[in-house]
């Protein structure tokens, strides 16, 4: 009795000693104990948890499993299982052990929940959402769980739901910086970029030395246009965090979409002499390409797929910068890597494709989208101020010589930023807009000039806007080879008298090429072919320089169209 009664103080006095941390003090005691009541499976669990909150995880799970071998209907010692096999990444063995805690004890919502962020850990994103669900349902659920749901809501790209599912766990628990930071994540997602500011700026509040929040902030600072801001909040977060990489990776980002290239790249050699990221070794090749160091260039992308020989985007850089300097050879060679990583790559087809004069009738819409997606933000600075592109200028000329007036109904094909509608928008009613890239269409959007911007393939959208008086197109058929569908959607859409004005990368002969570069070429006999069988009439045309290409000018050829049956057509 006496010594029942001994034990007992022992356990207590281990237990004070574990719950104020003294974790040593709390071992030696369980162990002393265990010594002494081997099957004790209590002091076997309390032991188990206090060697895993001294990180020894092994010997922890020995001592976790014996308890639920001696005592296999204590719930408890379930969850605590799975929570510790799930640290030691045994995520199926960690689900089998929820699995027992949450039939033991289904209220249990700690297991149902640890059960869902091993599911997640698989990837198994429908099952998860259900255990987390599950969790969030039952009274008492802390902010942890509503996080845990968010953050699978957010993986299987339910971004609205999560967005819910994060704001319970802020409101729970309002000072948690990942909570917000989460949270901004995912209102980003779902486009509602005011909010996600806020969000950021409420997770730096909590946590002013993350480097990650900030850099957070200055990503959506760039995506919003506020280079200057977003500059600020890359440079806060390398002031936090001076090993961070990836916030040298986006200020040098922000700076080349700002012309600033020479301070890219000296951003992105600091960046990758803290650590030499694929991406931030990347950028400062493209940069130094773009800088025309066409060697530097090629020579940090040959060293970069020496330590990282799989990197499809490197590849992808070396192949275009091997089309600049004319070994067409190598390039096949490097774009058939890529198809070997990533065979339906549609930047890697299309070239490979144009290499092996094989021309498909256009450009993939994957590529498309995704070449102007990256290119949004510095599209204008490119090709405006360095490039000399003057297109929408030199069309809308042309067709002032035709039209002088309003314009009326207008569409612009292939918008991309608006160039065109900042030069038309005055004397049209109304002047919409359509674009395949949603970063060119943002862009587009916040200079004004549109009364409606639309998302999506021209030809499929034009279809559904009714009749217009005037289509134009500025650099865009240089991303389709065979006009005839663009033609016929054109026909069918524009008003009695209604114009097409369009440009093309020019060549003499006969017919359309694609061509090395990956962009389509056409020549005026195409063109006014094309006028022919389409009922249209070449009012205008004309062939100008339209931009440099490695430092020489690019001929181009501008053209106005017009309906030739006058009166024939409904307005619509
Ligand atoms: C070189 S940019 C020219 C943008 C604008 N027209 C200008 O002159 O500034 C080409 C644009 O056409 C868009 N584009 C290319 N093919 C398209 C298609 N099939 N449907 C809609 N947009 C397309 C691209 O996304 C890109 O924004």
């Amino acid at each position: 009795m006496a010594r029942k009664k001994r034990q007992q103080r022992q356990l207590d006095r281990a237990i004070a000693a574990h719950a104020r941390g003294d974790l040593d003090a709390a071992v030696s005691g369980y162990r002393r104990l265990l010594a002494a009541r081997s099957r004790d499976h209590e002091v076997a669990h309390q032991l188990g948890l206090a060697l895993w909150q001294q990180g020894r995880l092994d010997d922890a799970l020995l001592l976790l499993e014996a308890a639920v071998q001696q005592a296999p209907s204590v719930g408890r010692y379930w969850g605590n299982l799975g929570n510790a096999r799930q640290s030691a990444g045994r995520l199926n063995e960690a689900i089998a052990a929820y699995a027992e805690a949450v039939a033991l004890a289904p209220e249990r919502h700690a297991a149902w929940s640890g059960m869902g962020v091993a599911l997640r850990g698989l990837s198994r994103l429908t099952e998860a959402i259900a255990a987390l669900h599950k969790a969030a349902s039952i009274p008492g659920a802390g902010a942890a769980v509503w996080q845990n749901l968010g953050s699978a809501l957010s993986a299987d790209g339910q971004h609205v739901e999560a967005v819910a599912a994060l704001r319970t766990a802020a409101a729970m628990v309002p000072g948690d910086g990942e909570t917000h930071n989460a949270l901004g994540n995912s209102l980003m997602a779902t486009g509602q970029r005011a909010a996600a500011q806020a969000a950021y700026r409420q997770a730096i509040q909590c946590c002013p030395d993350s480097a990650v929040f900030h850099t957070n902030l200055g990503i959506l600072l760039a995506r919003s246009g506020d280079s200057e801001a977003a500059m600020d909040a890359f440079e806060d977060a390398i002031a936090q965090d001076a090993s961070y990489v990836d916030a040298y990776t986006h200020l040098g980002l922000v700076l080349r979409a700002s012309g600033h290239v020479q301070p890219a790249v000296a951003t992105w050699q600091r960046g990758l002499s803290v650590r030499p990221t694929p991406e931030a070794w990347l950028n400062l090749s493209v940069a130094l390409l773009e800088l025309g160091h066409v060697a530097a260039g090629v020579e940090n992308l040959r060293n970069l797929l020496g330590v990282f020989s799989h990197d499809a985007p490197a590849l992808l850089a070396l192949a275009g910068a091997l089309v600049g300097l004319d070994e067409h050879e190598a390039a096949k060679r490097r774009y058939t890597e890529v198809l070997a990583l990533v065979p339906d790559h549609p930047e890697a087809l299309h070239f490979l494709a144009a290499l092996q004069d094989r021309a498909p009738a256009r450009a993939p819409a994957r590529y498309v989208r995704t070449l102007f997606d990256e290119y949004a933000s510095r599209f204008e600075q490119h090709l405006v101020s360095e490039l000399g592109y003057r297109t929408p200028q030199h069309l809308a000329e042309l067709i002032a010589t035709v039209r002088p007036g309003p314009l009326g109904r207008v569409c612009d094909l292939g918008c991309g930023t608006g160039l065109m509608g900042a030069l038309l928008a005055e004397r049209c009613d109304p002047l919409q807009g359509i674009d395949l890239s949603s970063e060119m269409l943002a862009h587009a959007e916040r200079k004004g000039h549109y009364d409606a911007l639309h998302l999506g393939d021209l030809e499929e959208v034009l279809a559904t806007l009714g009749a217009q008086d005037l289509l134009v197109a500025t650099d865009v058929v240089i991303y389709i080879g065979d006009l005839s569908g663009l033609f016929a959607q054109a026909a069918a859409s524009l008003a009695p008298g209604g114009l097409l004005a369009l440009t093309t990368e020019h060549i003499d002969g006969a017919g359309w090429r694609l061509l090395p570069s990956g962009r389509y070429a056409h020549s005026a006999a195409v063109i006014s072919a094309l006028a022919k069988a389409h009922g249209l009439l070449v009012l205008r045309e004309a062939v100008v320089p339209i931009r440099q290409e490695r430092g020489a000018w690019l001929d181009g050829g501008l053209y106005v169209l017009r309906t030739v049956e006058s009166g024939q057509k409904s307005s619509g």
